[in-house]
């Protein structure tokens, strides 16, 4: 018998989590990102049936935020801090849909599966570890976010639709009594469904500040072939029921309620929806509305609802720039209005590309420079900015790489999951997720573009 040898040194095991293997492996599958979704589905109602009824019944690729959602967190998983925050909203509202600790084994399971089938011979157990792991650090978190959720916390919220003003063809403004007490913060929006669209769940802005009856109003606008802003808008009325998820989202009032620079509020289309709650709500807390400017966004007269709020906030003292398609920026509102050019008004609203959106984004410059020409940049107004992705991106990427407004005072939901039709535009991410998660690197990116001083 051989003595045995010093042979070649052991390879030190592999770390489970393995972020750069993850994001390699998940290089060679992302082209067929389309096919991982069919076959991910197939998977898992498959081997676990029971869970189809938790999802809609129409499941087209565009709607597959779980999928997109989970590779996307897996491949930013040393991404900590910003993934963990994510997730815990994630797995708080996924009590809606009935999800229980038990099910996330079958979703890992399936998404394991669907790689594999996908990898050929990049699949490797060293491969296979690192997905297992991080599946099992996103799921341990989003678990652990819900279980810390009080039980007298419903999972939704059934509210009778108290009122609906229907503004045109296209919008309604719905009033709703959830039951009971809805808890939310003015600027936050809510998951809505109705059981004319079973399981279709969609976010809107809630529209006011809290008020004693508790009731909330929502601005909805149909978009063409949309499942549940054609019901809400169409098909609900007073009487129905609406079914409210918990409240999300982080573009709120300022905890510690100062207002250095006052209120700067930038809204296009229903995009006014939120900014108006915040508004309402800040006054009420007692800044003066000289202290408050409004840049509003429409694509034509027509599509101004609310005129009869921007009127009374004009009135009031409140600086406001009402930028309609076709007419110089700076008409007040009230003002007549010219002929409306461009997209019809069932449009969603401005973008960077049409001529509302640049004339907003004029706007906004005219009234950057005037006022860095006075204050520096933490004078700069809390910043709340609402509209269609492109419009918010827009905006965004104008305050921070041309205007140096410091990032923390721009607020605005995440917007990649509202894309419009046609997908997401090159560069931009496909999804919530990945929006919120590709900010840093975009960050950086803004960064060269314009180093800082
Ligand atoms: C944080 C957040 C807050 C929102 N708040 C509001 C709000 O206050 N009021 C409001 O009306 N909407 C709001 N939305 C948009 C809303 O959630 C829905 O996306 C929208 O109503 C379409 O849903 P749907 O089911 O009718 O359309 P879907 O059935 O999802 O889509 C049908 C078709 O329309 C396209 N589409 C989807 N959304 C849009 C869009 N916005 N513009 C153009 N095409 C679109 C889709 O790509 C698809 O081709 C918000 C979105 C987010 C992410
Ligand atoms: C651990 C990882 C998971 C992640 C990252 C994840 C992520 C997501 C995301 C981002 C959405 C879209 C939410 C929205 O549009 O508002 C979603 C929807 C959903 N998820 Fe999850 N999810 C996970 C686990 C699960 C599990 C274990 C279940 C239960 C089987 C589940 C069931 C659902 C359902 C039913 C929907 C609604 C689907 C739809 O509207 O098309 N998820 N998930």
């Amino acid at each position: 018998m051989d003595e045995p040898g010093p042979g070649p040194e052991p390879s030190p095991p592999p770390p489970a989590l393995d972020p750069a293997l993850i994001r390699w492996s998940f290089s060679v599958v992302e082209r067929r990102a389309e096919h991982l979704g069919v076959y991910f589905y197939a998977h898992l109602f498959h081997h676990h049936p029971g869970l189809r009824a938790m999802f809609p019944e129409r499941m087209s690729e565009q709607r597959d935020r779980l999928l997109s959602a989970l590779t996307t967190a897996a491949t930013h998983v040393d991404d900590t801090p910003t993934l963990v925050a994510y997730l815990r909203d994630l797995g708080f509202d996924h009590r809606k849909f009935g999800v229980l600790p038990e099910h996330y084994p079958a979703v890992g399971a399936s998404l394991v599966a669907t790689l594999k089938y996908f990898s050929g011979a990049a699949w490797t157990p060293q491969v296979e570890a690192s997905w297992i792991a991080a599946y099992g650090v996103i799921a341990q978190v989003m678990v652990e976010a819900a279980e810390q959720v009080p039980a007298s916390v419903p999972r939704y919220w059934d509210a009778e639709v108290t009122g609906h003003r229907r503004h045109g063809p296209d919008l309604a403004v719905l009033t709703v009594r959830p039951e009971p007490r809805y808890p939310w913060q003015p600027g936050q929006y809510a998951t809505l469904t109705v059981a004319e669209q079973p399981r279709i769940w969609r976010p809107y802005s809630a529209a006011n500040a809290p008020r004693a009856d508790g009731t909330l109003d929502f601005h909805v606008r149909r978009v063409p072939g949309g499942l549940l802003s054609t019901a809400l808008v169409e098909r609900v009325g007073p009487g129905s029921t609406v079914r409210l998820g918990p409240a999300l989202g982080s573009m709120t009032l300022p905890v510690d309620g100062l207002w250095p620079g006052g209120l700067l509020g930038v809204a296009g289309g229903t995009g006014w929806a939120p900014v108006r709650a915040l508004v309402e709500a800040a006054l009420g807390g007692g800044l003066p509305p000289q202290r408050v400017t409004l840049l509003v966004a429409a694509t034509d007269p027509a599509a101004v609802y609310d005129r009869p709020t921007l009127e009374r906030l004009a009135a009031a003292g409140v600086r406001l720039e009402l930028v309609l398609e076709g007419q110089p920026a700076g008409q007040a509102a009230g003002q007549p209005a010219g002929q409306a050019a461009g997209q019809p008004a069932g449009q969603a609203g401005p973008g960077p590309d049409d001529q509302a959106g640049s004339q907003l984004l004029h706007a906004l410059t005219r009234y950057g420079v005037l006022l860095r020409r006075m204050a520096g940049p933490q004078d700069w107004p809390h910043t709340y900015v609402s509209g269609p992705p492109a419009m918010v991106e827009a905006v965004r990427v104008q305050l921070e790489a041309y205007l140096d407004v410091p990032p923390e005072r721009i607020l605005h939901d995440p917007y990649g999951a509202d894309l419009p039709a046609g997908g997401p535009a090159a560069g931009q991410p496909g999804s919530a997720a990945q929006w919120l998660l590709l900010r840093r690197e975009r960050e950086r990116q803004l960064r060269w573009i314009r180093p800082r001083a």
